[in-house]
């Protein structure tokens, strides 16, 4: 049977939400990665270091036990430990196969940009040491995004502060205007809101979060080394007939929504390009299964319950799975000046049923991706 060590991965861009969602989600994530950049689309926003400080606060709470917390503001990269499933957790592939990492999680904080984030509080951002960058929703472009900016203007003073501190801008890249037809949503962002940023900002740290289309990696690799992306394993996976061709399957709709093949092909070679660039963020983003399955279902897929395994699946199809170490564990932490991982761990080539449903809230399920089919690898 086949295996594959390598050096313990962190997801760049995740989603954990907040009280019984949060306990029930992370564990899945943190015996997986070491680390992950926690997006703030809470309601209310996490719009402050303060904020941020009681939602780490929180998230460190909802770690399965026997796993370490890092002192705050020290981020303990490398640190091992042990770690038991919590008594009654069954709802996540790792759960039923024991734990697979060491056992520490480290919660990378950010901040929900709006329209009126004074520039000092970029200084309280560095000065934190927990937090470590700050997200961009375009007012109305996703979930909980109706607090975000309406006007890049707006934030000059807080984007020139970032700029000059080094802090990182991650980007959800899509325009809202309902004029743009949603699959061009990315390219139209690029060009009528990256591509002046960058030119007012040059230095800026920019991180295109969750590419999806070709227009987007040539973006980021034709930018200086300040500009990276991130690529979730269902994009990688998925073009848009996995949601409307036999039935419009909720499950898999997102934003930015799946793109036609050859984006993916795009995608793909991207990732497995070797390229400093582009590195792994899940955006596992879990919803009931009835905010799912309804008339106006919300965007989000939850990948989180085979987080590295489903990018091991998407990188051996293509051949090249000597390029995960580098993708998932290697050029994010690169990026963001933080040291790389030193565990490891072993995916095994051995096929796993992901269950219908996992427990979620009281009363609701969460239907995470692949429900019901299986997924080809699983963490030893
Ligand atoms: O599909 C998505 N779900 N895209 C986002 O940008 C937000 C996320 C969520 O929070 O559910
Ligand atoms: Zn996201």
């Amino acid at each position: 049977m086949q295996t594959l060590t390598i050096t313990r991965p962190d997801d760049w861009h995740l989603h954990l939400r907040d009280g019984e969602a949060l306990a029930a989600v992370l564990p899945d994530t943190a015996r997986r990665f070491a680390r992950a950049i926690v997006m703030p689309n809470l309601r209310p926003p996490v719009t402050t270091v303060a904020l941020a400080a009681a939602y780490r606060d929180r998230i460190l709470a909802a770690l399965p036990a026997g796993m370490s917390a890092p002192a705050p503001g020290r981020p303990k990269a490398g640190q091992a430990n042990s770690m038991e499933p919590r008594s009654g957790e069954q709802s996540s592939l790792l759960r039923e196969g024991g734990a697979g990492g060491a056992g520490h999680f480290e919660p990378l904080m950010t901040l929900y940009l709006t329209d009126n984030m004074p520039a000092a509080e970029i200084d309280a951002v560095k000065a934190s040491g927990f937090v470590h960058a700050i997200k961009l929703y375009p007012a109305g472009a996703t979930t909980n995004s109706d607090a975000g900016v309406s006007d890049l203007k707006k934030c000059a003073a807080t984007l020139a502060r970032m700029e000059k501190l080094g802090v990182p801008l991650l980007v959800h890249g899509e325009v809202t205007d309902p004029a743009v037809d949603i699959f061009d949503r990315e390219a139209v962002f690029i060009d009528s809101v990256l591509v002046p940023l960058l030119r007012d900002f040059p230095a800026l740290k920019v991180v295109l979060e969750h590419v999806t289309t070709s227009n987007g990696i040539d973006f980021v690799k034709d930018s200086g080394a300040n500009v990276a992306g991130t690529l979730t394993a269902h994009h990688l996976l998925l073009n848009r007939n996995a949601l409307l061709a036999g039935g419009i399957r909720p499950h898999n709709y997102c934003l930015p929504v799946l793109k036609r093949e050859t984006h993916r092909q795009a995608l793909l070679a991207a990732a497995i390009s070797g390229s400093p660039k582009f590195f792994l963020g899940t955006d596992s983003a879990p919803h009931a299964q009835s905010a799912k399955e309804t008339a106006c279902g919300c965007a989000g897929c939850y990948t989180a319950h085979a987080g590295i395994e489903l990018y091991a699946e998407a990188f051996e199809a293509v051949g090249a799975l000597d390029k995960l170490e580098a993708f998932a564990s290697f050029h994010g932490a690169d990026y963001y000046g933080l040291p790389r991982n030193t565990e490891k761990i072993t995916l095994r080539r051995d096929a796993v049923t992901v269950p219908a449903s996992l427990d979620y809230l009281a009363g609701e399920r969460l239907v995470p991706l692949r429900a019901g089919e299986s997924v080809a690898w699983r963490l030893a």
